[in-house]
C-alpha cells in the first residue's frame, strides 16, 4: 500500500503563500492539494486558475486539484493549461463522468471522481476501471477545519473491494478532518493519499505534520 500525503493550500497562508509552498517542495508531501469552489455547487468560494498558474511556477510537487463546481467539463483545459497534474470531479456534478474522465486522460491529466458524504461508493461500479484516483470525502465539501465523518471508514473499505475485484488501478484518497488521530486508520483501512489541511498548515511544525501523518501508526 502506498502511503501518500497532500497538503491542502486551503488552510495556508495566502498572505505568503510562497513561503508555505516552498515548505512543501522541502518536506515529505507528495503532491500539493488545490481546492476549487464556485459557490454554487458548494458553498463557499477558494480560488481560481490564476492562482494555479502562480502556484505552479513554484510548487515542485505534482498539483492535485479537487474541483467542486459545476458544469467541471468546461474548464478541464483550462485547468491543465493552468498546471493541474491530477484533476478530481464531482461525480454528482458530472452528467456524463466517462465522458469526462476520457477527456481528462486525454489531456495529460490523471482523473479522479469524488464523493460526497451521502454518495454511495456502488456508484462507481461502471466506472471504477477507467479511472486513476477515487476521492472521498470525510466532510461535506466547501470549508477546511470541519470534523471527520466516521462513517468515511466503512466507505473506504468498501472502495478498496471494489478496486481489488475490478482490477482498477485506481488509488484512494480521502480528504477532511484528517489529523494524527484517524491517520493510523485510514491507512489500515486502505487509503493511499491522506488529504489534510489545517492539521499541517495550523501547525507550530508543518513539515513536522506532514511527516507525522505519513508515517502515523508505524
Ligand atoms: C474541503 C476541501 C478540503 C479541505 C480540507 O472542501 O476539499 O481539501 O481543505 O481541510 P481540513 O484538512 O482542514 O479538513
Ligand atoms: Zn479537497
Amino acid at each position: 500500500m502506498t502511503r501518500m500525503i497532500a497538503p491542502s493550500l486551503l488552510a495556508a497562508d495566502f498572505t505568503n503563500l510562497e513561503q508555505d509552498i516552498e515548505m512543501v517542495n522541502a518536506s515529505e508531501a507528495d503532491w500539493l492539494h488545490l481546492d476549487i469552489m464556485d459557490g454554487v455547487f458548494v458553498p463557499n468560494i477558494s480560488f481560481g486558475l490564476p492562482v494555479v498558474r502562480a502556484v505552479k511556477k513554484i510548487s515542485q510537487k505534482p498539483l492535485d486539484v479537487h474541483l467542486m463546481i459545476i458544469e467541471p467539463e468546461k474548464y478541464l483545459g483550462a485547468f491543465r493549461d493552468a498546471g493541474a497534474d491530477n484533476l478530481t470531479v464531482h461525480l454528482e456534478t458530472c452528467r456524463h463522468l466517462h465522458r469526462t474522465i476520457e477527456e481528462i486522460k486525454e489531456l495529460g491529466m490523471k482523473a479522479g471522481v469524488t464523493l460526497n458524504p451521502h454518495t454511495p461508493v456502488e456508484l462507481l461500479v461502471e466506472i471504477i476501471t477507467f479511472i486513476d484516483l477515487v476521492l472521498i470525502m470525510s466532510v461535506n465539501p466547501g470549508f477546511g477545519g470541519q470534523k471527520f465523518i466516521p462513517t468515511s471508514m466503512n466507505k473506504i473499505r468498501k472502495t478498496r473491494s471494489l478496486i481489488e475485484k475490478s482490477g482498477s488501478p485506481a488509488l484512494i484518497e480521502v480528504d477532511g478532518g484528517i489529523d494524527l488521530s484517524n491517520a493510523a486508520m485510514l491507512f489500515e483501512a486502505g487509503t493511499d493519499i491522506l488529504v489534510a489541511g489545517t492539521t499541517i498548515f495550523r501547525s507550530a511544525d508543518p513539515a513536522g505534520a506532514i511527516r507525522a501523518l505519513k508515517h502515523a501508526g508505524l
